[in-house]
């Protein structure tokens, strides 16, 4: 029989609106590195106390928060999302990156050929992953007994405008021949038939989609052999699976991170928005408005 993983739905009525659009703030790969990294975290409060400022109605951290796989790094993103008011289900939404869940120093020194042990790195892949979303459930199902696990779908009803938030985990274990450095992503089979689950599509039809997942559909993508074999490390094993399963459930924008650039591109006609990395550029984040009758702008902002 088929195991389909269960999508765990939440809905909301908000009745207060900053503006008559949306206005959705994406940041990605904090990669911190503990409570020394001062500079950082003040780059942080400067970052979420903007956010505030200007008002904006959601916040979407598109993975990578730690640099070393270390909860101490999570426990640093929800304070501060705790101390500016963020903190919330409806706030702010937050996936695990390839660097929440993977440690790749660790996993080769415990590394042993001659013994691979392929369940046993995936069991405590899979439960790392669940500490990962038990960690941040009030920002994933917002129910401490939820499943806490992936897929999940945010829908959002803001006076003008229906949104829905599909989030999927794209980070799959470290392998030394697949993935040697823990960078290459897929979508499980069990997330994807998970959303085309009869109802899926129609539950959605009536919200602006926005898909969500740390990996880029697109990296480089050019013809220099250094850049294939880099590609090759970092890419979405199944990134067409992955579109065509976006494609259905008609979403209109595609959240990501992983790659560290600030960039937006179609794919057949679907628009992909990469969130940069705040480690790299912490002054810099993306501005998604989407208007009431489903139009949407994008632009970076800097903060001078
Ligand atoms: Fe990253
Ligand atoms: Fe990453």
């Amino acid at each position: 029989m088929t195991q389909v993983t269960a999508l765990d739905w939440k809905i909301e009525n908000l009745k207060e609106l900053n503006t008559n659009k949306v206005k959705i703030a994406h940041i990605s790969d904090l990669h911190l590195s503990g409570k020394q990294d001062r500079r950082q975290l003040g780059y942080l409060d400067r970052l979420f106390a903007h956010f505030n400022s200007v008002g904006f109605d959601h916040l979407v951290i598109s993975g990578d928060l730690s640099n070393s796989a270390n909860p101490d790094d999570w426990r640093i993103v929800r304070e501060k999302l705790e101390e500016h008011g963020l903190y919330h289900w409806q706030k702010c939404t937050i996936i695990a990156g390839n660097h929440d869940l993977i440690n790749l120093e660790e996993e080769m020194r415990f590394y042993n050929a001659l013994n691979p042990l392929l369940w046993a790195r995936k069991k405590s892949f899979d439960r790392k992953l669940g500490e990962f979303c038990r960690f941040f459930y009030e920002l994933i199902t917002g129910e401490e007994e939820g499943s806490n696990l992936f897929p999940f779908v945010k829908v959002i009803n803001y006076p003008s405008q229906r949104v829905a938030i599909v989030a999927l985990n794209s980070v799959y274990p470290w392998y030394p021949a697949d993935n040697p450095l823990g960078a290459r992503g897929v979508i499980s089979a069990n997330q994807l038939r998970a959303l085309a689950q009869k109802g899926v599509v129609d539950s959605l039809k009536d919200s602006f989609v926005i898909g969500l997942c740390h990996h880029a559909y697109k990296v480089y993508g050019t013809d220099s052999l250094i850049d294939q074999a880099f590609d090759w490390t970092m890419e979405l094993k199944n990134r067409e699976e992955f579109l065509r399963a976006m494609q259905a459930i008609q979403a209109r924008v595609v959240l990501h991170g992983h790659f560290h650039r600030f960039q937006a591109y179609a794919v057949d006609a679907l628009a992909f928005i990469n969130g940069g990395s705040f480690r790299f550029s912490p002054q810099r984040y993306s501005e998604l408005l989407i208007d009431q009758e489903g139009g949407f702008t994008q632009k970076f902002i800097t903060l001078s």
